[in-house]
């Protein structure tokens, strides 16, 4: 179900707040780890405390109200958000009214809480990833009250539309446009913390689509935990073709796709409409064993995924490709990782990410037999990167002395010279140099050198 901020309560819990707040100059400062969907509710977060009358902090040594929107997916990234919660003790000694939040998907695991209460008095409140409209009500309570919340296990599947989102970006967009995962990886905490797929309605998505482009946003990133199993009135290709038709000058990328639901149905949009959607696509293979594929319940095997690859290709020719790779995955045998590393080299990936596999309780793999040590993962780690690391230079070659077309991100100071930063549409990251540069336009850049992974050159007018 589709509910608004009015019917939840948000709006009279931000009004609340704001009678309280405003006029005090009180700051906030918000901590985003993990993905781009947390960037994307970082966001929401930010524009929730502006509504609230919160103004913007430049660092949380000088905020009085700390969120820390966090990441549960591998071990380093909790243990991260965990020793940086400790440093606001003696922020709040110093400053008793500061009010600190520890909200996403963290937050949605009960051991974790458990801490909080009983270690973390200093903390307010927690907020599990989809019940992040109830962070004004949290904050109220706990700057009127002293008051502390915990909104643990209450997601009951809705989506709140109506939160807008306080962009960090006038030229780049996130959006949304469904929650959780049902696919349960046997490795992955995701279904766990975002609960079941749901999906926003296409009109309210399009609607937004066609004013961020109105407004001048030249790319869209559409967003989900398993984005191309977006499923409302209308599937993903459909949704995908009718945002390409919205007229402008953009690009639209999409993020994190499933191979199983990467349908020839899809890679034709994509084709039909080249000049819109991004010629990239991220589909994470996680392993080249069919063995470690099926204890992964990932539901496809190497030699399907080889085929996708081989669609993407024939279909979008100069499309570039990254995936998602872990290594020491429970039984993980050397035999098994060599299939990995014979599928990048089969695949030959733009960019890998690849990660150590990090046990998460409460998923399936955590109770399966044959934990590798860290040693191992970390040496199969290693040599992974031996094997992709000059292929991806390689993918790079093709690129020099050509022309591409690179929307401009940023700029800087370097040795006396502006060095300008952006993305291909392959999503390549370009460095380069030129006259009358514009950030957040599009710009056609003579690639002159390649340097590791990224691209050098000059603007042309
Ligand atoms: N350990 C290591 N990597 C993981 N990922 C997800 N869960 C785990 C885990 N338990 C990786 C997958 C996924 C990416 C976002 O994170 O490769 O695609
Ligand atoms: Fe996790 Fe698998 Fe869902 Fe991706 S598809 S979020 S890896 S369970």
């Amino acid at each position: 179900m589709i509910l608004d901020t009015k019917s939840v309560g948000v709006c009279d819990a931000i009004e609340n707040a704001r009678a309280h707040i405003t006029g005090r100059n009180l700051r906030y400062y918000v901590y985003t780890f993990g993905c781009q969907q947390n960037e994307a509710d970082s966001e929401k977060i930010r524009q929730m405390a502006e509504n609230m009358g919160y103004l913007s902090a430049d660092c949380s040594e000088s905020a009085d109200l700390v969120i820390l929107n966090t990441c549960a997916i591998r071990e380093h990234a909790q243990m991260k958000a965990m020793s940086l919660l400790g440093t606001f003790k003696s922020q709040k000694k110093k400053n008793p009214n500061l009010v600190v939040g520890l909200v996403g998907c963290m937050a949605a695991k009960d051991e974790i809480v458990k801490n909080i209460k009983a270690k973390f008095p200093f903390v307010s409140f927690t907020a599990e990833p989809n019940m992040l409209h109830r962070i004004p009500e949290a904050v109220l309570s706990a700057v009127t009250e002293a008051e502390r919340t915990f909104i643990i296990g209450e997601d009951s599947g809705n989506i709140v539309e109506g939160i807008t989102q306080k962009r960090t970006s006038a030229h780049k967009a996130m959006v949304s446009i469904m929650y959780g995962c049902n696919n349960f990886c046997t490795y992955c905490v995701v279904p766990y913390v975002r609960g079941r797929e749901r999906s926003r309605d296409s009109s309210a998505i399009i609607s937004e689509c066609k004013e961020l482009v109105r407004g001048g946003v030249k790319e869209i990133m559409l967003l989900g935990q398993n984005v191309n199993s977006y499923s409302s009135d209308i599937k993903f290709p459909e949704l995908l073709s009718r945002i390409a038709e919205l007229e402008g000058d953009f690009i639209i990328r999409f993020m994190t796709s499933h191979p199983k639901d990467t349908t020839s149905a899809l890679i034709d949009v994509m084709k039909k409409y080249s000049g819109k959607v991004a010629p990239y696509f991220h589909l994470p293979l996680q392993a080249g064993s069919n063995r470690i594929l099926s204890r992964m319940n990932r539901t496809y095997t190497r030699e399907r995924f080889w085929e996708i690859v081989q669609e993407l290709r024939e279909k979008i020719p100069g499309i570039s490709l990254s995936t998602d790779i872990i290594v020491g995955f429970p039984g993980e045998s050397e035999e098994d990782f060599l299939e990995t590393l014979d599928m990048l080299k089969i695949c030959r990936f733009d960019l890998v990410y690849a990660f150590m596999y990090s046990s998460r309780v409460g998923t399936a793999a955590a109770k399966m037999d044959g934990h590798i040590a860290d040693t191992v993962k970390s040496d199969r780690l290693s040599r992974l990167f031996e094997i992709q690391d000059p292929i991806s230079y390689e993918k790079n070659l093709p690129y020099l002395d050509s022309y591409v077309r690179v929307l401009v991100d940023s700029a800087e100071e370097r040795d006396g010279e502006r060095i300008y930063t952006g993305r291909t549409d392959t999503n390549k990251l370009v460095h380069f140099t030129g006259d009358a540069v514009s950030i957040g336009e599009f710009i056609s850049v003579k690639i002159k050198k390649i340097c590791g992974f990224d691209l050098i050159g000059d603007a042309v007018k």
